[in-house]
Order: C-alpha cells, then structure tokens, then sequence
C-alpha cells in the first residue's frame, strides 16, 4: 500500500485550531482511541473557525464526510487544523484534518482522519441566521 506524503506531514505553516492527547478513559475496548472520542473532538474544531466567521454561536447541522486513515493510540498528540470550504446564506462548511505525533522511540507525524462539517450560525432562540458580511 502506497501511502501519500500529505498524509504524513502537516504543512508547517499551519496552524492548529485544537491539540490534544487522548487518556486511556478514551480508548476502546481493544484499547486503541473510540472513533466518537475523535469525532467529538473534530466536532469542536470544525466550530471554532465556524463560530468565528459567524460571529457568535453556531450548531452543527451536517457531518458530510468522516474517513478515520489510521488508528489513535493513547499518548498519541493530535493537531486538529480546521479550514473554511464554503459559505452560504446561514451555513459554513469546514474541512478538518487530524495529524498525529505518536509518542513513541521516534516521532511520526501520521494523518489520521479527515471530515468535512457543516455547521449554521444561530440566534438566541437556537434559530438560523444569516452570516455577517466578511
Ligand atoms: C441548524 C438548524 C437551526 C437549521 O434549521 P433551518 O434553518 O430550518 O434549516 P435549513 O434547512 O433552512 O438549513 C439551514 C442551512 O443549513 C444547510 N443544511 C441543512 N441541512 C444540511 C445538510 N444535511 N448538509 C449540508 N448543509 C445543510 C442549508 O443548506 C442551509 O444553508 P444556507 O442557509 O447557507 O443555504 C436546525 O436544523 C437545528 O436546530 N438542528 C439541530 C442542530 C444541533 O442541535 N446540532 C448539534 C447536534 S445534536
């Protein structure tokens, strides 16, 4: 199996919406990271440049697309990096990708998931709203 060399190094200069270590409290029953542990935590990555470009609270209307490329392991530190796609009247769409350094011997960079989230920007009322002009 060819593996593209996108899928082991992040650009450098990007930056990182999110970074964290998942615990043995996150991991499955074969003791390898619970996919809706990461799903969870794209989830709130996707919302931060979501929340940003809304101007305040966003909900998350749609996952598109989730692909997991490789495994997490426990002690494994992921860089969640987060990217508008598109927008429309109350929508915005990110793209996620996950890169992992495993904490191991020597440091490997691995991409390990890619998403694609739509989340609607929301008044008050938990109603949509249309985006803010840039
Ligand atoms: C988000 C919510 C307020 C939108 O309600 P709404 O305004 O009546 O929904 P609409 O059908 O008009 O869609 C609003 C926008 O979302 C987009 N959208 C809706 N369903 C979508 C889907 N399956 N995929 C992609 N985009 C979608 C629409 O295209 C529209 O975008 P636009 O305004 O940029 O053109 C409502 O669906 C909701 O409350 N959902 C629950 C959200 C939530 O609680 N999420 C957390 C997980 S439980």
């Amino acid at each position: 199996m060819t593996r593209d060399i996108f899928d082991t190094l992040p650009a450098p200069e990007r930056h990182a919406v999110l970074r964290v270590m998942p615990m043995p409290a996150d991991a499955n029953i074969h003791g390898d990271v619970f996919g809706g542990w990461i799903m969870s935590q794209v989830d709130i990555a996707g919302s931060i440049p979501a929340a940003r470009r809304a101007g305040g609270r966003v909900a998350t209307v749609a996952v598109n697309a989730f692909t997991f490329k490789h495994p997490v392991f426990v002690g494994d530190l992921l860089s969640f990096y987060a990217d508008i796609v598109r927008t429309g009247r109350t929508s915005i769409t990110i793209s996620v990708e996950v890169y992992a350094e495993r904490q191991r011997l020597t440091v490997e960079v691995v991409k390990v998931t890619e998403a694609t989230l739509t989340y609607v920007a929301t008044d008050e009322q938990r109603r949509s709203r249309p985006l803010p002009p840039i």
